[in-house]
């Protein structure tokens, strides 16, 4: 370990200290940095974090490396068939053209990289524990290629202390000392795909370096594509951090839909009441209720933390709760279709269900985690002859790995029911009121005076 290790959070902004955590630590320090110049940056996992990294840093001047272990990944790239906002899909068009952007599964092209920035998944598996595989493939290959001069990022969402597990003691094994021989920090990425108002050049950015140098030289790159950078004093500080933002999420959304149930049995509409909660200007922060959680955050990360707590048998049971409550809202979902439609006189066996919406969170096309596959899944085990429409999700696999379509044009009178799961943006929904039965799972149903919410 070096001694630049350091001792006080900072933020800097362009290459200057712009606010100062530690009282001690109060002048500003020019933090500019000659590494934060015109570089070579390899982005590992071109994914929905790593694709518009990319992107940016080529925005940026840097010659951009884009390295993914999915041939079909980069093709779709190369063809502009992805998921992006409008604005990034000009600039991989832009960016294409160049010659100073390159896509790639060859990982041998690393070692010409001066940063490493790694971007690749963190699922979880089917019993909710942390699957480490890819981040794990994808650390061995760093390690292996990484040469002298070279900084490596690691921005998946993970466990504390993963940064140094695999790759700080791993490159030492190599004889490569972490602050002088290269530089090793962690920085959360916060992206929200799809939401064109927190672009991820206007949010800052929280980078924790295993030494100081480590930290100065992740956060000069970084620089040039977030708001700004606020250093902690830790790698291990800053994986904490995103763990605390998303759990923090996970059990406030948790919390909503416990106030959807209070709300529902008070015969209270949910919305009105945190809309009138968040008028209060401090001390609130409004969540809403949903059908459930999905895409590659929330309902993961926070696993990462009980697991990693489970080896110190360490029990956060606000967070465990939580968890097992996000995990189950799906069925809860389900119920309610079973109670509606028992009402009407009709079991679920044999019902006609149509299912609006199936991606994780509205204007995405990701179904990743999305609760529509366990409801959709669990509808038709119980003998349901569950549809779905979703405008931007042609397919969905279910549970027993079977591929469900989406209809194009289906007629809402033919069906006893229909659950509106997502609704997004853009899209037409006038239809659903001429289903006499319409469950709404989004809480945020206009124009259909008739329709129950879950
Ligand atoms: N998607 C989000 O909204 C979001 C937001 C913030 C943080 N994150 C975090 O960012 C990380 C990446 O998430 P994502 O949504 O971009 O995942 P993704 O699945 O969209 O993309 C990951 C990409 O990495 C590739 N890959 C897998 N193993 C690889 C390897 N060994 N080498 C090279 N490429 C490899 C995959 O083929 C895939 O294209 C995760 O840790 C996630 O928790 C995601």
């Amino acid at each position: 370990m070096r001694n630049d290790t350091p001792s006080a959070a900072v933020s800097f902004n362009g290459g200057r200290v712009t606010s100062v955590a530690s009282a001690h630590e109060s002048a500003v320090t020019d933090l500019t940095d000659p590494h934060a110049r015109s570089l070579n940056v390899a982005v590992l996992g071109m994914g929905y974090v790593g694709l518009p990294t990319a992107l940016a840093l080529a925005g940026a001047g840097h010659a951009v490396l884009g390295l993914d272990v999915s041939e079909q990944r980069l093709a779709d790239i190369r063809d502009c068939r992805v998921d992006l906002v409008p604005a990034d899909l000009v600039r991989l068009r832009q960016a294409i053209a160049q010659p100073t952007f390159l896509l790639s599964a060859d990982t041998t092209l690393l070692s010409a990289a001066d940063v490493v920035i790694v971007c690749v998944p963190t699922p979880i598996d089917t019993y909710l524990m942390p699957d480490l595989s890819p981040l794990a493939a994808a650390c061995r290959t760093v390690v292996g290629r990484a040469r002298p001069g070279q900084t490596i990022v690691l921005t998946s969402t993970t466990y504390v202390g993963t940064t140094r597990d695999l790759l700080v003691k791993p490159l030492s094994e190599r004889g490569l000392d972490v602050g002088t021989d290269v530089h090793v920090a962690f920085s959360p990425e916060r992206i929200d795909p799809g939401n064109t108002k927190h672009t991820q050049a206007s949010v800052p950015r929280v980078v924790g370096g295993v030494t100081q140098r480590c930290a100065r030289r992740a956060g000069a790159l970084l620089a040039g594509i977030a708001a700004n950078i606020h250093v902690v004093s830790s790698a291990e500080a800053a994986e904490m951090t995103k763990l605390v933002e998303n759990t923090f999420r996970a059990v406030n959304i948790a919390l909503a839909n416990e106030f959807a149930e209070v709300g529902r049995v008070l015969g209270l509409e949910v919305m009105e009441v945190i809309h009138a909660a968040a008028t209060k200007p401090y001390g609130f922060t409004p969540f809403f209720p949903g059908p459930g959680v999905g895409g590659h955050c929330i309902p993961c990360d926070p696993h990462y933390l009980l697991w990693q707590l489970r080896r110190d048998r360490v029990r956060t049971p606000v967070v465990e709760q939580a968890m097992a409550a996000i995990a189950q809202r799906p069925l809860r979902v389900v119920d309610r279709v079973r109670e509606v439609l028992s009402d009407n006189g009709l079991p679920l066996r044999g019902a006609r269900v149509l299912v609006v919406g199936v991606t994780y969170k509205p204007g995405v096309e990701d179904v990743r985690e999305s609760p529509a596959i366990e409801i959709l899944s669990r509808l038709r085990d119980a003998g349901c002859e569950a549809d779905f429409w979703d405008e931007l999700a042609p397919a969905l696999r279910l549970n027993d790995g079977s591929i469900l379509k989406s209809l194009s044009d289906p007629v809402a009178p033919d069906y006893d029911l229909i659950l509106v799961h997502t609704l997004h943006p853009g899209t037409s929904y006038d239809r659903i009121a001429e289903c006499p039965t319409v469950l709404d799972a989004t809480y945020r149903l206009t124009n259909v005076d008739h329709r129950m919410v879950v």
